[in-house]
């Protein structure tokens, strides 16, 4: 395979890393990520569920428009999207 573009990953400086609860799973995220970011980073897509007939919900407009992506964060419910991690948060999905 050609590399057309020089793979310049190793230049990127990234913010401070920051550690927040997801449930019982501790998460990795940078400063100024949004929860969402971060959980997707980490591979966690499910984020509720569905109050009708329960199936698993997730992100979807990534905008602060669906609520698709509400979790728990101080009892209150937040849009993860539109929400930023900062270090020793306490989030909550809403799965059942
Ligand atoms: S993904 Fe739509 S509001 Fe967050």
């Amino acid at each position: 395979m050609i590399r057309l573009i020089p793979n310049s990953a190793n230049q990127i400086k990234r913010a401070e890393e920051i550690c927040f609860k997801f449930d019982d799973q501790l998460i990795k995220a940078h400063k100024g990520e949004t929860i969402l970011v971060a959980l997707m980073k980490n591979g966690i897509h499910h984020l509720r569920d569905a109050p009708t007939d329960g199936k698993p919900r997730g992100a979807f407009c990534c905008m602060g428009l669906c609520q698709e992506c509400v979790v728990a964060v101080g009892g209150k419910l937040v849009e993860s999207c539109e929400t930023i991690a900062t270090d020793g948060l306490i989030v909550q999905s809403l799965r059942h």
